[in-house]
């Protein structure tokens, strides 16, 4: 019986990856499951083949481990891990084909464009830009359609701040997400499914000092203040565990997720996006959320585990 954690890669996040497996591991061990920490390249494969492990965790964060890419191998070589499929990794982890899913199933999420790189030597940046203030007015927030951690997203108030955040975005994927700003608090609603279903965990209120939620604000000890649980009133922490349970199932995720929304001034909520590898390092939300259920992260992840092995 040994559960391998997958960390690393070479993705963007490869060093939240490194720290949210070494989380992953002390929290384990802790709870006495027998796990080893792995970087992901490709000797992974001959391991996978020839010593499987009982299980795997995957606390790959970027591409290839919430892309589905690494789920599938897994899926190839018959070995059980933690989390969603294949398939709707994929679809969580391309934020356009997200929001798709969630206007089919009614759920809200902010207005967007989807801009492929190539769009803009076809018409010219200067039409492509006009016709995105146009519809989506500003502010806007332009992000790379598939990444995470923050990396190459900003908050433009500005026209004249657009092209810069389109080059900030281009630096991370070829297409870019620009979505209309959404005023109101930042929460994360961990969800875990521990054989009854899925379940909400506490709601967690994201409060950036510099009022944005960027890479540093995420994993420098002091940037953030979080709330757990988020100081909402009732009924509308009942809305928001609702609306990111309703998140997790239209988009066929298993055993454990994040889905990120704002709450409106109104206590309405938008969905952001949908994390099927959420962070698991000291200043991640999902362990905050694990906290202010009583529950502890050791027992959790090996309730997981044991679910995906048996
Ligand atoms: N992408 C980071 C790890 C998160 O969602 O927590
Ligand atoms: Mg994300």
């Amino acid at each position: 019986e040994r559960v391998l954690i997958l960390a690393g890669g070479l993705s963007y996040e490869r060093d939240v990856s490194l720290r949210s497996g070494r989380r992953v591991l002390d929290a384990l061990k802790a709870v006495g499951v027998d796990a080893e920490l792995r970087d992901s390249d490709v000797t992974l494969l001959p391991t996978l083949r020839e010593d499987p492990p009982s299980a795997v965790i995957i606390a790959l964060h970027g591409a290839i481990g919430e892309d589905g890419s690494l789920r599938g191998v897994l899926d190839l070589c018959g070995v059980p891990y933690v989390g969603s499929d294949a398939r709707s990794a994929r679809l969580a982890w391309d934020k356009p084909s997200t929001k798709a899913v969630l206007v089919e199933a009614g759920i809200p999420t902010p207005e967007w464009v989807a801009l492929p790189h190539d769009r803009f030597s076809e018409l010219g940046a200067v039409a492509v830009l006009d016709r995105i203030v146009d519809r989506l007015g500003l502010p806007v927030m332009v992000k790379p359609a598939q990444g995470g951690s923050g990396l190459g997203a900003t908050v433009v108030h500005d026209k004249e701040s657009l092209p810069a955040a389109m080059v900030g975005c281009f630096a991370y994927d070829t297409t870019a997400l620009v979505e209309r700003f959404a005023v109101g608090v930042d929460v994360a609603v961990s969800i875990i499914d521990l054989g009854e279903g899925p379940i909400a965990l506490p709601a967690v209120e994201i409060v950036p000092s510099g009022g944005v939620y960027d890479y540093a604000a995420r994993y420098t000890a002091g940037v953030t203040t979080w709330h757990a649980p988020a100081r909402l009133a009732a009924d509308v922490s009942v809305h928001v565990a609702e609306v990111a349970l309703a998140a997790h199932k239209a988009l066929g995720l298993r055993d454990l997720s994040r889905v990120d929304l704002i709450v409106t001034p109104q206590g309405e909520c938008t969905v952001l996006e949908v994390n099927v590898a959420p962070g698991m390092t000291e200043t991640s939300l999902l362990p905050m959320a694990v906290q202010a259920a009583g529950l502890d992260l050791g027992e959790v992840l090996a309730g997981l585990l044991r679910r995906a092995a048996s």
